[in-house]
């Protein structure tokens, strides 16, 4: 007997990592649940948007992508095309949750980040006629547990979520709200999911979680740190370089530290976002930390791993910021020299404290937007450019653009391009680095590898 012919699934990710990797769990989900995922909308039987809430227009931008989806659907309609069901997930749909039915009456389904486990079944009750299904409270069972288990992959580089959710309430930030309380899931369940990406082809993990660092698993004798599950996972077969992100400069601890150090897996590229130079908008932002202190973190880190390539994230115009707040800014970026970063126009959010407050004007904003960002990128143009003439181990990812081209990452993350046989793909390679750009870099093999 012929398989019924599966339905069609497009998913449309915005936002972070977290988002990425949902994404991907969710197609496994509906996979196994008689969809295939395709690379357009128009002739979808399901359309999903997994959503980011984290700045202003955010959900105004969901809005309007539903409303072209709302002629996508008519169009396929008349073309005899039958029905196409859409979907809100992520941040959005959490924030928003029925409101979303109500203005976009076109919606189906609303889900929020912990009940992805629950869609087959959503989809089930739409096909037997229920209304529209919305489910944004946090269900007391474990998504990830009720996911099907990670698929076959094309890339040997996988995302792997190990903590979700978040407890530090920065006064502009939303995620406490969209996202939940920070867990941590379970040593055993995560070293399976790594065994498992490992078995299908992947050399490369990167730990996820909104506060990554924070986390305390259950294992064996009591709650590990990210360090030990990270050397633990470094002592999978196959898996070849670990990375982690996102990280708080207060759970940045003395084992993780020197874990940089100590494991050869974990790369040296550290995401650590500080938001702000000045200890007057670091306090209104409930940061709890100084500029001092986040100072000495990056000295002792740098002490202990000299090629640490940091990244971070800022916000200008948060309320109350003045201009000697902002050059205190400009001044920790001088002392810290990242290799990336990235920064934002502070931008109110419903619910949160900052919100309220009087806000610093849009033209001020745009100012200090430029000035931080020239001086961002002035420094990741110096750590870019040297990079050349240096031998850097590659993983080779997938083809470039060119032919005969593959592109791969550097253990700084930079995306490197190389002409090198597609024998090498899922390999790491030594590569020469002839040259810089903005965002990558070119190099050449520097031996024959078979
Ligand atoms: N958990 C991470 C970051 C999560 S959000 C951390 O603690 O650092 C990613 C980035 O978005 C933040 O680091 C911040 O720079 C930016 N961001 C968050 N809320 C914002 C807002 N209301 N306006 C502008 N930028 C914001
Ligand atoms: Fe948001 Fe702050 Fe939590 Fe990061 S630590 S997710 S910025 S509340
Ligand atoms: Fe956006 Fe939610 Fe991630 S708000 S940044 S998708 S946690």
């Amino acid at each position: 007997m012929n398989a019924p012919t599966p339905k069609k699934m497009f998913i449309r990710t915005y936002g972070c990592q977290m988002n990425v990797y949902d994404s991907e769990r969710m197609t496994e989900a509906l996979t196994g649940a008689g969809y295939e995922a395709v690379d357009a909308p128009e002739d979808a039987d399901l359309v999903l948007l997994n959503t980011c809430h984290i700045r202003e227009k955010a959900a105004e931008k969901v809005y309007s992508e539903l409303g072209r989806i709302r002629k996508m659907a008519a169009e396929k309609a008349e073309r005899g095309g039958g029905a196409m069901r859409v979907g809100v997930t992520g941040c959005v749909a959490q924030a928003e949750g029925e409101e979303i039915v109500r203005r976009q009456p076109l919606v189906d389904l609303v889900v929020g980040p912990q009940a992805y486990h629950r869609l087959p079944a959503m989809l089930d009750a739409l096909d037997g006629g229920a209304g529209a299904q919305v489910v944004t409270d946090f269900p007391t069972e474990d998504k990830f547990e009720a996911l099907p288990q990670r698929a076959q992959r094309k890339s040997p580089s996988a995302f792997l979520s190990v903590q979700e959710g978040c407890d530090k309430f920065c006064a502009f930030c939303v995620v406490p709200y969209t996202r939940g309380a920070e867990f941590s899931r379970p040593v055993a369940q995560v070293m399976t999911e790594a065994r498992r990406l490992a078995a299908s082809g992947v050399r490369e993990v990167t730990l996820l979680g909104q506060n990554v660092n924070a986390y305390h698993g259950e294992g064996d004798g009591g709650a590990w740190s990210l360090a030990r599950l990270i050397r633990a996972i470094a002592g999978i077969e196959g898996i070849e370089r670990i990375r982690y992100t996102t990280s708080h400069p207060n759970d940045m601890d003395d084992d993780l530290i020197a874990a940089h150090a100590d494991t050869p897996e974990l790369m040296p590229y550290l995401h650590l976002p500080v938001q702000s130079g000045s200890d007057r908008v670091l306090k209104a932002m409930n940061r709890k930390h100084t500029a001092e202190d986040y100072l000495r973190l990056i000295e002792r880190i740098r002490a202990t791993r000299p090629d640490m390539a940091l990244s971070g994230d800022f916000i200008v115009g948060f309320p109350g910021e003045t201009d000697a707040d902002f050059e205190d800014t400009l001044a920790l970026v001088e002392a810290t020299r990242y290799a990336q970063a990235f920064s934002f126009k502070y931008s109110p959010r419903p619910g949160t404290p900052a919100s309220t407050a009087e806000q610093v004007p849009e033209a001020v904003k745009d100012a200090r937007l430029a000035r931080l960002q020239a001086s961002l990128r002035a420094h990741q143009t110096r750590f870019q450019e040297d990079c050349v003439g240096r031998t850097m181990p590659v993983l080779f990812e997938k083809a470039g653009r060119e032919p005969g081209q593959l592109v791969g990452r550097s253990p700084y993350l930079q995306p490197v391009h190389a002409y090198a046989p597609e024998t090498l793909l899922r390999r790491i390679v030594p590569v020469r680095m002839e040259a810089a750009f903005p965002n990558s870099l070119s190099g050449t093999l520097i031996e024959e590898v078979a």
